[in-house]
């Protein structure tokens, strides 16, 4: 029995025995006992094959899979096999044991309660989130509902709608739109923040393939999110007045330490963002290893993985920049001062991976150049 299987029994405590669970299985064992696999339902639950005037569904291109009373899944279309690609089989598995530990214990009694006792019309709605350690989260809508209008359905089909994209594109939308006012501010050119971004998902996806079992951490959403929110760490520049951040010179003390609320500020306007993430890096992009950062001093793994990471692309680019006060740094040159800075400024272990892939940095920055 797989630990989801486990779980999901000891929940069972807390449900109600299911009255008509079957003629050959003990009652106590129920729906869910039978659908994580006790009982005799391995030997004699046979899967029956789909009616044909269902086959629609299985060329459907939204994701669907069809469950037997006992949650048994009989068959998948192809669109569901996309979607949950590297999830163990799924045809003769039980649907909870692939997908239990994505659903609240009161919605699987309320799954079971549609399935045994036929509430609603034996028909369920629902939200979950999915995901696996290599696939980003799949936020779903389910539906459940029976393949056969008759008075006791032995077939449900399980629909999936996945609106990831559709609620990332929203969401993402509106920090974009934060993002966009707070270049209007800040003197960094354009495609710096851009750059951030490649580099700090191309450092994770190294940290990711060759080293993953010491970032556990590190899976397909952090990739993709660190991809997106790099961009964001100085979005707390809004907040900085205009004299100071577009000051020719050096900043004076006072200056400085109204500069270095950016990154407060920035854990301020990212803190509804839903992946705390985005605060990470507003608020630790510039502590350093050796403590010796803003705006708290913290020191070695204390700063967030995620912070660390933007530091060593951050500090890259602003090397290879060309600024009012100081002239682009050629390649060679910025990676041996990064190197140079190995515990002090930068995580050594990171540093070394910067080290192994710098030369895709340098393509990064050749072919993300700004104009003019
Ligand atoms: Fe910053
Ligand atoms: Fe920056």
């Amino acid at each position: 029995m797989s630990d989801n299987g486990l779980a999901i029994l000891e929940e069972l405590e807390i449900l109600e025995p299911v009255e008509d669970a079957g003629e050959d299985y003990p009652s106590h064992i129920g729906l869910l006992g039978r659908a994580i696999g006790l009982g005799k339902a391995e030997d004699t639950d046979i899967l029956p094959s789909i009616p044909a005037a269902l086959n629609p569904f299985l060329t459907s291109l939204f994701p669907v899979l069809f469950v037997n009373r006992n949650l048994r899944i009989i068959t998948t279309n192809q669109s569901c096999d996309k979607l949950f690609a590297g999830f163990p089989r799924m045809q003769g598995n039980y649907f909870f044991d692939i997908f239990g530990k994505f659903f609240q214990v009161e919605d699987i009694r309320k799954i079971r309660e549609t399935i045994v006792g036929g509430k609603n019309g034996y028909s369920w709605k629902g939200e979950t989130r999915i995901k696996s350690h290599d696939m980003a989260t799949v936020q779903t809508r389910v539906y459940i509902f029976p393949a056969e209008i008759v008075k006791k359905p032995e077939q449900f089909v399980v629909m999936f709608d996945d609106v990831t994209e559709e609620n990332k594109r929203l969401l993402r939308a509106v920090f974009l739109s934060l993002l966009e006012a707070s270049k209007l501010k800040d003197n960094d050119t354009g495609k710096h923040i851009t750059r951030v971004n490649y580099y700090s998902k191309r450092l994770a996806e190294e940290l990711y393939y060759s080293l993953g079992p010491q970032y556990p951490n590190i899976d397909a959403d952090f990739i993709d999110n660190i991809g997106f929110l790099a961009s964001m760490h100085d979005v707390g520049k809004i907040g900085t007045p205009d004299d100071i951040l577009n000051k020719e010179g050096p900043l004076s003390d006072w200056e400085w330490t109204v500069m270095r609320e950016h990154t407060k500020n920035g854990a301020f306007i990212l803190s509804t963002y839903p992946n705390p993430m985005a605060k990470e890096i507003a608020l630790a992009h510039h502590e350093r290893w050796d403590g010796s950062g803003y705006p708290f001093q913290l020191e070695g793994e204390m700063i967030p993985l995620a912070a660390r990471i933007v530091s060593v692309a951050d500090v890259y680019d602003a090397l290879r920049m060309q600024r009012s006060y100081k002239p682009s740094l050629s390649h060679e040159v910025s990676v041996s001062k990064m190197m140079e800075e190995r515990g002090t400024h930068f995580d050594p272990f990171l540093i070394e991976v910067f080290r192994i892939i710098a030369d895709e940095f340098d393509k990064i920055f050749e072919t993300n150049r700004d104009n003019g």
